[in-house]
């Protein structure tokens, strides 16, 4: 059995994580501190507060990821580190760490994309799965589908032009005066509430690609002219006809995906995978189909290090290295590699 041991870091965001993984699926820690709690009278993440708390919380995190897996700094094999997308500052503190640590033990290190890295929290949730499959990737600032040939061979089928979903829930959220993130609020209420009392518009987007930004204005001036003309709302009937049009556009678009490309294997990843209604919806649509459906458990849904350090044992595999010039790319994407 492959023993090898992959140290994973994760700042992209508000989280400072670190884990320890051994060979590609056997996760012996997991260890997240989360900044949310800060952040939260903000509205949103404070991207200096962020870079702050990570240098603060950097080295206990990876710390306690040693002592957790009972394993010492010089077992450790490689490392793996998010480089982007992120804040900057941020992904800096993650890839210093990273970068110093390698150097000083001699041992390689692994560029992640973050992005990718959550596709992967799903190989260590479920353990029998194996590409092929279809990968909806959401997240706070991502919206994607791709289709995984191989472990490091996938096509980019189509992504947001403009905002991601979890961009609309946090949006929308905080419009409704509800807590920083608004995913999770939204997801709560919505549970009280008419998912058919309000018809939200559906964008017209060729393809596989998505866009939630007219959605994202149709909600937040349907709340500001009920707030003009004095109407009360039925703020639970709000979240639940919102969240039932996002859950449609992106269902929608992923099964007739699955269709075109005779995929029968569904896989949701991202922080909105954590979505009750998304995960209900797409289950079911699955067992009608004859698909079958994976998530990650809610743990490994939302940013953290496992997934990170799982993407890169896949990437060491195929020799996949970064070298001591490696940088922060905020701004990246998910593409096709072949
Ligand atoms: O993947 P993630 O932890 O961070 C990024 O990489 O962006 O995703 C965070 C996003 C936030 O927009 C948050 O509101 C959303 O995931 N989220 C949810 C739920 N839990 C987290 N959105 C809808 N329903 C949820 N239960
Ligand atoms: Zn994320």
């Amino acid at each position: 059995m492959d023993k090898i041991l992959t140290l994973g870091i994760e700042t992209s965001c508000d989280e400072t994580a670190a884990a320890v993984l051994c060979g590609g699926r056997n996760l012996l820690s997991n260890v997240i501190s989360t900044q949310i709690p800060l952040h939260q009278k903000f509205g949103g993440v404070v991207p200096e507060i962020a870079s702050r708390k990570h240098i603060v919380n950097i080295m206990p995190v990876i710390d306690e990821a040693l002592t957790k897996a009972n394993v010492n700094l010089s077992d450790i094999n490689q490392i793996a580190v998010t480089f982007g997308p992120g804040l900057a500052g941020a992904l800096l503190v993650g890839l210093s760490a990273a970068k110093s640590l390698a150097y000083a033990l001699k041992i390689p290190l692994v560029a992640v994309n973050h992005l990718e890295g959550h596709i992967f929290a799903n190989f260590l949730s479920k353990p029998e799965l194996e590409p092929p499959f279809l990968a909806l990737v959401v997240s706070g600032g991502h919206t994607a589908l791709i289709h995984m040939f191989d472990y490091n061979k996938f096509e980019l089928l189509g992504q947001s032009r403009d905002d991601a979903a979890g961009e609309a829930f946090d949006k929308i959220a905080r419009v409704m005066g509800l807590p920083y993130p608004g995913g999770p609020e939204i997801d709560k209420l919505a549970k009280t509430g008419d998912a058919t009392a309000i018809d939200f518009p559906h964008p017209k987007v060729d393809g596989y690609d998505f866009s939630f930004s007219g959605l994202k204005s149709a909600v937040l001036n349907f709340l500001n002219t009920a707030q003009m003309k004095g109407d009360t709302l039925n703020a639970a009937d709000v979240a639940a006809s919102f969240q039932r049009t996002v859950v449609d556009i992106l269902a929608e678009k992923t099964l007739s995906a699955a269709d075109e490309f005779h995929l029968r294997k569904i896989v949701l990843a991202g922080g909105v995978a954590a979505n009750s209604s998304l995960e209900q919806t797409l289950r079911q649509a699955c067992e009608r189909r004859g698909l079958e459906f994976f998530y990650p458990s809610k743990i490994l849904c939302t940013d953290n290090a496992a997934m990170i350090a799982c993407r890169g044992y896949y990437q060491a595999l195929a020799g996949d290295f970064a070298d001591s010039t490696l940088n922060a790319v905020p701004n990246l994407g998910i593409r096709t590699r072949d």
